[in-house]
């Protein structure tokens, strides 16, 4: 089949494709002034989305011709950035220094920066300013354009620039490199409508955009007789999906079609707003013998006075309420959420109030976060930030909490055989496998390599805190 006939009305995606041949005939010839295969090392800041991002940077750069390593000291680096809090940003600035140092060692090396932290105008300025030795710079709109930035670049001997405000194109079918063989991200949707008061998330990633559910069920076809067994479908509120599409659909609809393709095991999806958390998705999680037992559920605050601030648009109680009903009609289902310590305006009996819904929906994980003012946020300008001492007491109290009850949460299951994910050899003792079970605990058990991509079912026997020590059951 011609190009041009399998993407018909694709014309970016071949476009794209003609840069990826472009940009191949430079790593050629870079390969035969080495005398070897160009390295590339792909490292990710961020979420669930931002690695998926990095799968499809991975997949280019593995079509022109690098070969990808974990190792920084590689011929070509990308560091794909997150902006959600100033920590996220604070590293990527301390290894750009430690990458300066081996490109003064390696003069072929390129270097190149994208993601949420590049859609922030003050982040770029100083990366023109101070950090010079970066050879290309673009964001989040304009990713699918890579192989065509990779030839600007080695047609430039300037740093390359390309930053967009906002996009409405979503480009399908360009290469994608997985990191498990056995499981997979999909882009459901882009972008966030909400504008929570905290969060620069809306800003670095634009407007909502669903992909249409033709694409999603045929790239989840395409990625199922590859051998995936897994998928995760991804965005930053998938119960706001397909309001946009016409005709619109429901995400409950998209789970239920998901759930028909042929040889797929398990689907898990993230996140979920509890604004827009309906009782249709309930009914068809209950129903589905593929979702897995497992929600992710942001709380942000217990106080509905801080929620109020945070623009969540949901009270304590409604909250509540929808915890309850969803363990009432799934009992066997595992709640995780997020949680912030130290909005503007907290004050102890907020973080009680916090603390109080954690014990009475009793969370199988939580992660908790300190508040990071983002500029041109809401939040930022707001006049009463909390100080950091204070921030911090808050801060442990809830993490206390927290790990208590997600220790009394993952003990329940002891005893139990269920049925695990085999994902990895263990990191620490490599007679282990590690699996993940459908609620999202983790187990480790005696087995060998040729069980990865496969589910088992273990018996779990020992609770470590947070994970369990298990074994096959024959
Ligand atoms: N769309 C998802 C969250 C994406 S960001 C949702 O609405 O749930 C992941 C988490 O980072 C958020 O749930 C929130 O807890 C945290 N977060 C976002 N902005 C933050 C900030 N300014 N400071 C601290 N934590 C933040
Ligand atoms: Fe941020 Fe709120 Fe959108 Fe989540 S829903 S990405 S927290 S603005
Ligand atoms: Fe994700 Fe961070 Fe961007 S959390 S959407 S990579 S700001």
């Amino acid at each position: 089949m011609r190009i041009t006939e399998k993407y018909k009305g694709q014309e970016e995606t071949v476009r794209q494709i003609a840069y990826i041949e472009k940009a191949g005939v430079y790593v050629e010839a870079l390969s035969h002034k080495l005398g070897r295969k160009p390295a590339c090392c792909v490292t990710t800041f961020g979420c669930q989305m931002n690695a998926r991002d990095s799968e499809k940077l991975a997949g280019i750069l593995e079509k022109v011709g690098y070969e990808l390593t974990e190792e920084e000291n590689a011929d070509f680096v990308i560091f794909n950035t997150c902006t959600v809090r100033d920590n996220a940003n604070q590293r990527v600035y301390g290894r750009l220094g430690h990458l300066n140092s081996l490109k003064k060692k390696n003069p072929h090396m390129k270097i190149a920066l994208c993601g949420c932290m590049m859609q922030e105008p003050s982040v770029i300025d100083k990366i023109c300013q101070s950090y010079r030795f970066v050879d290309l710079v673009f964001g989040t709109h304009n990713i699918y354009k890579f192989a065509e930035l990779l030839v600007r670049m080695f047609e430039s001997d300037q740093m390359v620039v390309d930053i967009w405000e906002d996009t409405d194109q979503i480009v399908e079918d360009l290469p994608v490199e997985r990191k498990y063989p056995f499981k997979s991200g999909i882009n459901i949707m882009f972008g966030c409508n909400n504008f929570c008061s905290y969060c620069i998330v809306p800003y670095v990633r634009g407007r909502e955009r669903s992909r249409s559910p033709e694409d999603i069920i045929a790239e989840i076809k395409t990625l199922v007789s590859d051998g995936v067994a897994e998928v995760m479908l991804l965005g930053q509120n998938v119960n706001s999906y397909g309001k946009n599409l016409f005709p619109p659909m429901t995400f409950a609809q998209l789970l239920k079609e998901v759930e028909q393709i042929d040889g797929l095991k398990r689907i898990r999806f993230m996140t979920s707003h509890p604004k827009d958390l309906s009782d249709e998705l309930i009914q068809v999680m209950k129903e589905s013998k593929k979702i897995c037992r497992h929600l992710h559920l942001p709380l942000q605050s217990g106080s509905t006075r801080i929620l109020n601030a945070m623009n969540r648009r949901y009270t304590k109680e409604q909250y509540l309420a929808l915890a309850d009903k969803i363990r009432k009609e799934i009992p066997d289902i595992a709640i995780t959420t997020d949680i912030i310590v130290g909005f503007p305006g907290e004050e102890a009996k907020d973080v009680e109030e916090t603390i109080d819904v954690i014990r009475k929906v009793q969370y199988d994980n939580a992660f908790t976060f300190i508040y990071s003012k983002r500029t041109g946020t809401p939040a930022a300008s707001m006049e009463n930030q909390v100080p950091d001492a204070v921030v911090r007491e808050g801060f442990d109290r809830v993490l206390k909490v927290v790990q208590d009850t997600a220790r009394e949460r993952v003990g329940l299951l002891q005893g139990q055989v269920l049925d695990a994910l085999v994902e990895e050899v263990n990191e620490q003792d490599q007679s282990l496998m590690t699996g993940r079970l459908s609620n999202n605990t983790i187990v480790h058990f005696k087995g060998d390599e040729s069980l990865i991509g496969q589910i088992v079912p273990i018996y779990l026997k020992e609770c470590h805190g947070f994970y369990y020590l298990g074994e096959i059951q024959e």
